[in-house]
Parts: C-alpha cells; sequence; structure tokens
C-alpha cells in the first residue's frame, strides 16, 4: 500500500468559482485521490481556501463587510459548493488559520537564519488620510495610455497595460479617494531566490517524467529573466499573516505582512495540522516531514499553469531554504485553460458558468463527467454547451445509462428482479472477457499516469464495449428459443452494472453508488475482468435504478445558452 499525498491548489476567497478553476486543480485532484483509494493506497487530499492579500481586502470592502468575516462567510459558500461537486477533501482548510500563522512565522525564521532573507528600504505610495501605504492595486488614477479615468495603479482594465503607480495621470487612494499622496520610504524582506538558482535547477533537472506543461513553464521561469529574482515577502497590509520572529516583533517591520504567495502554500503544510486538529488524523508530520516518516509518501500537486511558477519555483525555495526536512513534491499535474464559448471564463467580470450556477441546473456527475473528459492537458479546451449537451448525452444517457437501465429492465421482466441461473456463457463471454481485461490495465495505467481524457476515453470504451455485447447477443431475441441462454447473457450483463460501477467511481461518484446500490453491492474496484463479472452469482437480488442521466433536451440547451451568454450580475 503506497501513501499518497495529494493537494490542489488553494482558491482565492473572493468569489465562487467557475468551472474552469474547478477542472484545473480541485476536480482532477478529487478524480486521483479517489481513485488512489480505491486501488486500497492511504490518500491525504487537502484544499483550503487562498485568503490573504489585496483581492481578498478589496471583495470585502465591496460586500461592505470586515474581511475576517467575509472570509469565514466565504469558506462556508466554498466548502458547501465543494461539497456540491462530490470533492473528497479529507480536509479543506484556510490559509489564515492559526496552524498557518505559526508554520509561516516558522519558515520566515529559519530563511532568515539560513541568510536568504534580506531586508530592503523602498519607496511607496503612502496615503496620509488612509494613514497607510498603498498597494499598487489601491491607487487609482487616469491611464496614460488610454485616459480610462479608473485606471489601477498594477494595471489598465480598460486597455490592458501594466503600469506602475507613478505612471497614473491624477492619482488617488481607491479606499478614500484621496489625493493627498506621498512617496515615503518603507522597509521590506526579500527572498534570495537567486542564490538557489543552482539547487532548484538540479531538482526540477531530476524531474524527468513530468509533464512537459510543468517543466517547460519550470524551466523558463528558471533561467529567463525575472524568473528567479529575488522577491519581496512581506506587504502593507492590515489583512495577513503578521511578519514577526516567532512570538517577538521582527524590527523595522510592524504593522507588516507576509505576501499571500508566501504564506499560501505553506498552507498545504498547515492544512494537515489543522486536518489533525479538527480530530479527523492522529500525526500530519508523518505526511510532512521525510525525518518522521513521510519519505515513503509520494507528493502530486494539481494546478492551473498561472501557478506553475510558484510551486516549482518558489514554494521549493521556501522548503529547500528552510534547511528542514520537509517533503518536496514528486509530482506537479498542471493545466492549460478552458474557455467558455468562443472566450474566457472570467470571475471579475463574471463570464461563464459558475460553480453555484453549474449545481442549480445539473448534478454534479454530469458537469464530472464532461470537465474531466475535456480536462484542458495539452491544450486549451473550450465548453460549448452544444458540445456539452451531445457528449453528456451521449456517453452517460446512451451509453452507461441506456446500458444499465435496459438490462436491468429486461432481467425484471423475464426473470423478475434477482440475478438469472443456469446456462452458459461461450465465446462472446470470453472475448468480452479479454477485451475488457486489456481494458482495464490500459485504464488503470492511464489513471496512475493522471492522463485524464485518455483514462475517460477508456471508461467510455469500456462502457461501449458492454453496450455493444448486449446488442449483439440481444437476450430479447434469444429469449424466445433459448431460455437458458438468455439466462446466462443476462447474467453477464448484469455483473457489468458493479464492474461499471467500480471503475467509473473516480469520475461520477454518486451514478456509481446508486450503480452499485441497485446491485446490493458495495462500489469495488475489480481485481480482474474475469472475476470481477462473476462476482454476482445466479439468485443475487438487486433492483432497477431510477433513471441515472436523463438526456438534456434542446430546450435546456437553448435556455442555459441564453441565460449563461452574458455576465453574471
Ligand atoms: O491561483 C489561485 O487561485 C491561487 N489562490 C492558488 C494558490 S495555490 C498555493 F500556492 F497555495
Ligand atoms: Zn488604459
Amino acid at each position: 500500500m503506497a501513501r499518497i499525498l495529494i493537494t490542489s491548489a488553494i482558491p482565492y476567497i473572493n468569489g465562487i468559482k467557475h468551472l474552469g478553476n474547478l477542472v484545473g486543480s480541485q476536480l482532477p485532484a478529487d478524480l486521483y485521490a479517489r481513485y488512489k483509494r480505491a486501488r486500497g493506497d492511504e490518500v491525504l487530499f487537502l484544499c483550503a481556501t487562498d485568503e490573504h492579500g489585496t483581492p481578498a481586502e478589496l471583495a470585502a470592502a465591496k460586500a461592505g463587510k470586515p474581511v475576517e468575516a467575509y472570509c469565514a462567510e466565504m469558506w462556508e459558500v466554498q466548502d458547501k459548493l465543494g461539497r456540491g461537486f462530490r470533492l473528497s477533501f479529507d480536509h479543506f482548510g484556510r490559509s489564515s488559520s492559526a496552524q498557518n500563522h505559526k508554520l509561516t512565522q516558522h519558515f520566515a525564521d529559519r530563511l532568515a537564519e539560513a541568510g536568504l532573507i534580506e531586508e530592503v528600504v523602498e519607496k511607496q505610495v503612502y496615503s496620509v488620510a488612509d494613514g497607510r501605504f498603498l498597494p499598487d492595486r489601491y491607487i487609482e488614477g487616469t491611464c496614460p495610455n488610454c485616459g480610462y479615468d479608473k485606471a489601477r495603479g498594477d494595471q489598465c482594465e480598460n486597455c490592458t497595460k501594466q503600469l506602475d503607480p507613478t505612471d497614473l495621470i491624477e492619482p488617488r487612494s481607491a479606499i478614500s479617494g484621496s489625493t493627498e499622496l506621498e512617496v515615503r520610504e518603507t522597509k521590506h524582506l526579500y527572498l534570495r531566490q537567486s542564490a538557489m538558482r543552482g539547487e532548484l535547477r538540479d531538482w526540477i533537472n531530476s524531474k524527468t517524467d513530468w509533464p512537459i506543461l510543468t517543466t517547460s513553464i519550470a524551466k523558463k521561469w528558471l533561467d529567463d529573466g525575472d524568473g528567479l529574482q529575488d522577491r519581496g515577502i512581506t506587504r502593507d497590509l492590515d489583512w495577513g499573516i503578521p511578519v514577526k520572529k516567532g512570538e517577538d516583533d521582527w524590527p523595522g517591520m510592524e504593522g507588516k505582512v507576509f505576501y499571500v504567495w508566501f504564506d499560501a502554500p505553506i498552507e498545504y503544510i498547515a492544512c494537515a495540522a489543522e486536518w489533525v486538529e479538527a480530530g479527523k488524523g492522529a500525526d500530519w508530520e508523518r505526511w510532512w516531514r521525510t525525518d518522521k516518516g513521510a519519505e515513503d509518501v509520494r507528493y502530486v500537486q494539481f494546478m492551473g499553469k498561472d501557478n506553475v511558477p510558484f510551486h516549482t519555483l518558489s514554494f521549493p525555495a521556501t522548503i529547500l531554504g528552510s534547511g528542514e526536512p520537509w517533503k518536496l513534491v514528486d509530482y506537479i499535474k498542471s493545466f492549460n485553460y478552458l474557455n467558455y464559448d468562443g472566450g474566457q471564463f472570467s470571475t471579475s467580470q463574471g463570464r461563464g458558468v459558475f460553480m453555484d450556477q453549474a449545481l442549480e441546473i445539473l448534478p454534479s456527475d454530469y458537469w464530472r463527467w464532461w470537465l474531466l473528459s475535456h480536462a484542458p492537458e495539452t491544450s486549451d479546451a473550450e465548453f460549448t454547451w452544444d458540445g456539452f449537451q451531445q457528449d453528456v448525452n451521449k456517453d452517460l444517457a446512451d451509453v452507461l445509462g441506456n446500458f444499465v437501465s435496459r438490462i436491468t429492465k429486461f432481467c425484471r421482466s423475464k426473470f423478475g428482479e434477482v440475478v438469472p441461473e443456469g446456462g452458459s456463457y461461450g465465446p462472446q463471454e470470453t472475448a468480452l472477457i479479454a477485451d475488457l481485461e486489456t481494458r482495464l490495465r490500459r485504464y488503470e495505467a492511464h489513471m496512475d499516469a493522471i492522463d485524464i481524457r485518455k483514462a475517460a476515453a477508456e471508461l467510455r470504451a469500456i462502457w461501449v464495449a458492454g453496450n455493444e455485447y448486449l446488442q449483439s447477443a440481444a437476450p430479447w431475441t434469444v429469449f424466445k428459443e433459448d431460455e437458458e441462454r438468455a439466462a446466462a447473457i443476462t447474467r453477464f450483463a448484469l455483473n457489468l452494472v458493479p464492474f461499471y460501477a467500480g471503475l467509473s467511481s473516480p469520475f461520477i461518484p454518486d451514478a456509481a453508488a446508486a450503480m452499485a446500490e441497485a446491485m446490493g453491492v458495495e462500489v469495488a474496484w475489480p481485481e480482474s475482468a474475469e472475476a470481477a463479472l462473476s462476482a454476482l452469482p445466479g439468485g443475487h437480488a438487486f433492483t432497477v435504478p431510477e433513471v441515472m442521466f436523463a438526456k438534456i433536451a434542446d430546450e435546456a440547451r437553448e435556455d442555459w445558452a441564453t441565460r449563461f451568454a452574458g455576465t453574471r450580475g
């Protein structure tokens, strides 16, 4: 039994995530966690909300709430939606947790002791009226490029030009609107990542089995200019983890907090401590400290491509720089983007389908199946309502759902709700067993390799093979002449249902549970096709399951396409 630590990139707290976010980290991570558990491995699957930084402060201000209260509420919302999508986290934590405060401060301490932290004095915009330094995006003014009067200090939303706050014409505070701004000196901590370039390069070069998307981004950032510059890890904000040395103040850093990208990945570790604190586990160090049992853990991370530099360079720099035996990631699965109907999903513009809306219109299995079987692995993918309707109707309703309903209903009508006895298997069954055995191993290999689209294609082929068998063996025709043989075909086909339940459970857990329940068995991963296909003996009782997948009608599709064409209100 292997031990697998799995983390999904932790979503920002500000707002509900869209389906593009979901398929870029949490959902594939869940697929893998479910698969590994099904195979009997010991899995710890962690995720959390990423709560610090200016976006959280701004969103709270917009909602008219104190930032702590806003984060607590949004955590509840995200937690509930995660459960709605059946994301099987062992713990869904919060980067604002006490555990993360402690660990983040600990890492900064260790990095300072290792000589990897430098104090740098820089000039920054200070708002006299607000009594605080302003992060770039808290400064607004007129864009020198296009004249837009609400351009932010980091970028103009109108013409997308990257800006410095000093570029803005008539700059003002986005908090109070005050124009009484001064440039003042302030001190920040810098992590000397550049000192670790060699060590990081060796480590990345040793990862020959990583997806190309991951290593190409990592190597580009490692060597091209900006990537491994020393970076500021503190900010002048109220909301965040205070810069301290253990219990003590860090001289000159009073009132400052760590930069959100410094503390967010540390939450992967803190989350395990939260998991123990919540009474769900006994020992988190066994997953995270190689001197305390984690040396045989395999650690796999899931994330969108924009997150790769932080996970291949910055976070490893924190870990390696600490000089302590923390677990480093073994495999990074990264994703391209999912686009929405000819454009991008956008949180700021409310464009696309968001997790809450998706669950309002269809059960999670529909989304899980479509999203995972179209995971943007080797290139960007696109969601369209037409494609979604077609694929879901075909794969889930016409192939899988139809198979289950047809065989269980046929059996009920001719033999009752018990697996029929009698008759014997012939060459058709032998051939199907051999085919399914090959496909099962191929499916497992794709799942082990986290080749999600290939795995989905193989699973679909496994469903299709059963459908084709039933179609050609045609027990309803055979029954007229040879009831015994019809009984054998029916028994064989009924045995495919729990086989499908086990194999489908990582993708569509609710449907898999319903299939297994109808057949009166537990969801289980099959040892072999042969063994699985004789698991239900003659005389075993079952029930005909409810319609598993209703087809998406054209009217519904049109209705949703219209409803989700604009932006979210
Ligand atoms: O891109 C994002 O949604 C970030 N909140 C991901 C952070 S992942 C990590 F480092 F914790
Ligand atoms: Zn502009």
